[in-house]
């Protein structure tokens, strides 16, 4: 018994008018044109037998035509009807039998609906089977990804094409408090239960540190209070030495645009890191390595030396006509000294500046980036594919600069493998507005950072970098970054200018969907992309372990009698600059 078996007297109404993806329908009868509701599923007859085309509503108008102010002739009488529309994006093709298979659903459009084909709501059990056979039909072709289930159909579970998702990146959106870190632990959740999995999360503000099981492993970016003591740091602390930062990384950390020494600063601040790292490479006899090195090359390098070498040139004195002079740049570099010197005791970015010693051996890279880049099975004890890693004591105006260069780290490792060595990775950037920005000044940290993110965006694919781009402020984020992105989720957003940027993203038919974005439920989302069969709401499915979001209930904890003596804490943590005390 094939799904779509309707009565003619059934009919909706007929197609008047044709698109590429979409068709007008003319209503006849208003009881019918009543129930309907937009978003809901219709089918329109194929010219192919056996075939139905399937859509959603997009509007629906009821139309007036008011033909005859001469209302006594019979005829005319007639004229007086409704010209009810209903327009309809097409989404694909239900096809009763292919091959051996039943109730097959492809997102293509096989035929288009001709003039006067007949169109059906699909309701009730209708529905319901329909929805069954999407969903098992997703299952079976390897759309194992399981999100929640659809909001047309309870029952029915709905699934992605995960190898699809992670390719094509991923976008999550939502106001905030509308699920979107739920949404990302079930996904981290889901990943770390597969065997070698592969996943890193920038955990912006320490909320997922709820997130546990064997996949999972948690690192924290050290803080003020994890540095250089007498005991050496806790396995989960992690370092991240400012040799691994770019030229322009370095020079948009320490040398100002704006002053008018700018440019020679930059110039000498390059030639004393190339002369560094030249250095170590001599005494760590790495000749081949001398040989092809750039700035940007990973190679350690003394900051002291450096610090060192610019302040030769800043006090140099130059032998003149009439005795001593000063030399070129004498004085020129007094503020780039300065700023130097600032970052470098800066306690709060001790984790770029205050690494411990080991962290410059040769060999240290390769250990850091497979922490990053480990699978599952890979790692020594077994654990951890799926690592979470907090930034919440990284300080903001710094945060662009240390996610973006991590991010391009673990690309140019992937990009440096060889291809069937490769092992697919997904980066989960939650907050991604604060580091993946939209607008940002030229030279400035943030927009050092961008480029990286572009870079995955575009090549990602081929080498097996998927991103996955979480934010409440679609609107502030990179639009070359977004638009390389063919997956969404987007939950429920009620700002208007977010809204018409993910309306815009959508494809042309799917655009009249977005309306539904400011009404949609608490971890309801639109899901919209290659990897979904259908494009369709759905109800997300509840993380095992829930992100620790820190809401609070103030009415609740007004009402409690407890004394509340957390403010000298608070105080001492704000000195130290650190939530470890
Ligand atoms: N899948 C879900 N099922 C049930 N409740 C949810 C779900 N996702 C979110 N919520 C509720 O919504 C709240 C906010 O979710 P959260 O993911 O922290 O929002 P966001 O990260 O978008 O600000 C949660 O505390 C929880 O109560
Ligand atoms: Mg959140």
């Amino acid at each position: 018994m094939p799904i779509f078996a309707f009565k003619d007297t059934d009919a909706l109404g007929l197609v008047s008018a044709v698109d590429t993806a979409t068709a007008t329908v003319r209503v006849e009868n208003v009881d019918l044109l009543r129930k309907l509701q937009v978003n809901r599923l219709v089918t329109l007859q194929s010219s192919k037998p056996g075939q139905h085309l399937v859509g959603i509503v997009q509007k629906i108008i009821r139309n007036a035509i008011a033909g005859a102010e001469v209302a006594d002739d019979e005829s005319i009488e007639a004229e007086i009807r409704e010209n009810n529309i209903v327009r309809i994006s097409l989404i694909g093709t239900f096809i009763d039998r292919l091959g051996v298979q039943n109730d097959v659903f492809r997102r293509t459009l096989e035929s288009v609906p001709e003039i006067d084909a007949r169109c059906f709501s699909v309701e009730g059990e209708t529905l319901t089977h329909f929805m069954r056979a999407v969903s098992q039909l997703s299952k079976d072709s390897g759309e194992r990804l399981s999100l929640g289930h659809y909001t047309l159909d309870e029952n029915a579970e709905a699934f992605l094409n995960a190898n699809k998702f992670f390719q094509r990146h991923a976008v999550i959106v939502g106001s905030t408090g509308s699920g979107k870190s739920w949404t990302t632990a079930l996904l981290l959740e889901r990943i770390s239960e597969l065997k070698n999995a592969c996943a890193i999360l920038f955990d912006i503000h320490g909320e997922y540190h709820t997130l546990h099981g064997k996949g999972v492993r948690h690192f924290r970016i050290a803080g003020p209070t994890d540095l250089a003591g007498d005991t050496s740091p806790a396995d989960d602390v992690m370092f991240f030495p400012y040799w691994l930062l770019g030229y322009e990384d370095l020079v948009s950390l320490f040398v100002d645009r704006t002053d008018q020494n700018a440019p020679n600063q930059t110039m000498l601040l390059g030639r004393a890191i190339m002369e560094s790292k030249r250095d170590y490479l001599t005494q760590n006899t790495q000749h081949e390595i001398l040989k092809a090195f750039t700035i940007d090359s990973p190679v350690p390098f003394e900051l002291q030396a450096v610090l060192t070498k610019l302040n030769e040139i800043n006090t140099e004195m130059v032998a003149g006509a009439r005795g001593a002079k000063q030399g070129d740049f004498h004085g020129k570099l007094s503020r780039l000294i300065a700023r130097l010197e600032a970052k470098r005791d800066d306690r709060r970015l001790g984790f770029l500046f205050d690494a411990p010693s080991e962290c410059s051996n040769f060999s240290w890279l390769d250990e850091f980036a497979l922490r990053l880049l480990a699978g599952t099975i890979d790692q020594d004890d077994g654990c951890g594919g799926v690592k979470v890693i907090n930034f919440s004591e990284v300080p903001s105006d710094i945060l662009p600069l240390v996610v973006g260069r991590l991010a391009s780290l673990v690309f140019s490792v992937q990009q440096w493998t060889a291809k069937a060595n490769r092992h697919p990775i997904a980066l989960f950037c939650d907050e991604a507005h604060l580091y993946i920005p939209n607008r940002s000044d030229p030279g400035s940290v943030s927009s050092v950072a961008l480029p990286y993110f572009e870079r995955i965006a575009k090549e990602g694919r081929k080498y097996g970098v998927g991103l996955v781009v979480i934010s409440q402020r679609p609107s502030e984020v990179s639009k070359t970054v977004l638009s390389q992105c063919n997956n969404f989720i987007a939950l429920r957003l009620t700002n208007a200018e977010d809204q018409s940027v993910v309306q815009r993203l959508l494809p042309d038919s799917m655009g009249g969907f977005a309306g539904i974005l400011p009404v949609l439920d608490t971890a309801e989302a639109l899901v919209v992309g290659d990897a979904s069969l259908l494009p369709s709401r759905i109800r997300i499915a509840e993380p095992n372990a829930k992100p620790d979001g820190g809401t609070v209930n103030f009415w609740d904890r007004w009402c409690e009698d407890t004394k509340v003596q957390a403010v000298a804490k608070a105080v001492e943590c704000w000195r130290r600059q650190s939530m470890n005390t």
